[in-house]
């Protein structure tokens, strides 16, 4: 296992090309499993998530090549194979998005029911009942979903949880429906950028949907869906993130890459908390940061601030000139970084689904502990502009999704470096 040491306080500066968006590619990935035919994906990030779904794929009979460090080739050796086991599930939520390719395609699937993980209860009731409405028989045994049916049947249905839509959710019942009988209306799809790209992906290898990006989607089914090349949209995750360690360290970061379009809101609210933000075209912006101000921000489905976003965000109003409240509206327990900030310093006091944060005028540099992806990036970032040596543990959870994040950050003059950590 690792850790980042970091000596804070550096301004970052230079240009930082943006991968591709990891949500993106896992299910594009997934969808492979649609077609006998070769995928090619370009613009996949070279990330732990990614190797995880080449080795689920890999047990369901597909040979993957990474072709150069980014583009994946996907071909089929055997389409016996319809489970997705605990091992590997336990490692990736998103391993979840094979069960609606498998099930349209292969007629069932077999896969390990993901548990709750430190952001809070993740559970799968939307993707499964979007699998009944499609005429799918679902048991739930020995921790697995175990999903039946040799045709699925188009219908109408609304996915909308209590939590709002559910992007693989969306995701996986456009996967399963492409390949059923008749047509398939989805009512209170997710409309996030990564269900409108597998639409497009999907509709290039032959499927028939329309209003991905949207709300209401609708998939007219078809007998097959053949070989396609592909190339993802960029990480608009990653480029926020980027923008917020400008903001933190009060430095200039050029962003490329990048797809403007997908981040209105993140620039709208970092911009409002102190980051001058230039868009020089659609693909690049530069992020300079300034005073930090406080922001008052709820994280909701897409288009508005994700949560994704919200413990970068944290971690840069610490330092405002003032009290910033953010409230999470979609994973109400999404706040263990929040104790880790106050270990450098920071003034935040969480109560139930909302943090009120206090600024202070520096943090310090402390050992502190990633609980999962997001908030380790957070951390980074306020390792980043702290006074001192900030030492980040298990970080394990920030490979599973930022490509070269210690590399890029050190291209833009930070001071961090990778060390084995010791148990
Ligand atoms: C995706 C993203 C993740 C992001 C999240 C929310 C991928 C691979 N991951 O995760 O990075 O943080 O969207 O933007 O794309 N819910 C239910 N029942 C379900 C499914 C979800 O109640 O069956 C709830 C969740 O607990 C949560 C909300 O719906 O409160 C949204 O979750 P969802 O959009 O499904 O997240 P993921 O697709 O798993």
């Amino acid at each position: 296992m690792d850790k980042y040491v970091i000596h804070g306080e550096i301004p970052l500066k230079g240009t930082v090309a943006i991968s591709g968006a990891k949500n993106s590619s896992l299910p594009l990935m997934a969808a492979s499993l649609l077609t006998d035919e070769p995928v090619i994906l370009h613009n996949v990030p070279d990330l732990m998530d990614i190797r995880t779904m080449i080795a689920l794929l890999t047990y369901l009979g597909k040979k993957v090549t990474i072709e150069d460090t980014h583009t994946l080739r996907i071909e089929e050796v055997s389409s016996q194979s319809y489970e997705a086991p605990y091992d590997i599930v336990r490692k990736m939520r998103a391993s979840i998005a094979v069960l609606g390719p498998l099930l349209g395609r292969r007629g069932r699937a077999r896969v390990s029911f993901p548990g709750g993980c430190t952001i809070g209860p993740r559970p799968v009731d939307l993707h499964i009942r979007g699998m009944k409405a499609l005429g799918a028989e679902i048991v739930i045994e020995e921790g697995y979903i175990n999903a039946t049916c040799p045709k699925l049947k188009g219908t109408s249905m609304n996915l909308l949880g209590s939590f709002g839509p559910s992007v693989l959710g969306t995701e996986n019942v456009m996967m399963a429906a492409v390949l059923a009988e008749g047509t398939t209306v989805i009512e209170g799809a997710a409309c996030e950028p990564e269900v409108a790209d597998l639409a497009q992906c999907l509709n290039k290898m032959g499927a028939k949907i329309s209003g991905a990006g949207t709300s209401v989607i609708t998939i007219e089914g078809v007998e097959r869906l053949h070989g396609v090349e592909y190339t993802t949209i960029p990480d608009r995750i990653e480029a926020g993130t980027f923008i917020a360690a400008a903001g933190i360290t009060g430095g200039e970061i050029t962003l490329t890459n990048t797809c403007v379009a997908h981040l209105a809101e993140p620039i709208e609210v970092f911009s409002k908390a102190g980051v001058e933000i230039e868009i020089l075209s659609h693909t690049t912006l530069v992020a300079r940061g300034k005073t930090i101000r406080p922001v008052e921000v709820e994280t909701k489905p897409y288009p508005f601030f994700p949560t994704d976003l919200q413990a970068q965000l944290m971690a840069m109003v610490t330092l405002a000139d003032g009290i910033s409240i953010i409230s999470e509206k979609i994973f109400p327990d999404r706040f263990l970084h929040a104790a880790e900030l106050c270990r450098m310093g920071a003034d935040i006091h969480v109560d139930g689904a909302v943090a009120v944060v206090k600024g202070v005028p520096r943090l310090s540099g402390a050992s502190i502990m990633a609980s999962d992806l997001r908030a380790g990036a957070g951390l980074v970032l306020a390792g980043l502009a702290a006074k001192g040596k900030t030492e980040v543990l298990r970080i394990y959870h920030i490979d599973r999704g930022y490509e070269h994040f210690e590399e890029k950050l050190r291209a833009l003059g930070a001071d961090i470096q990778r060390r084995p950590q010791e148990e």
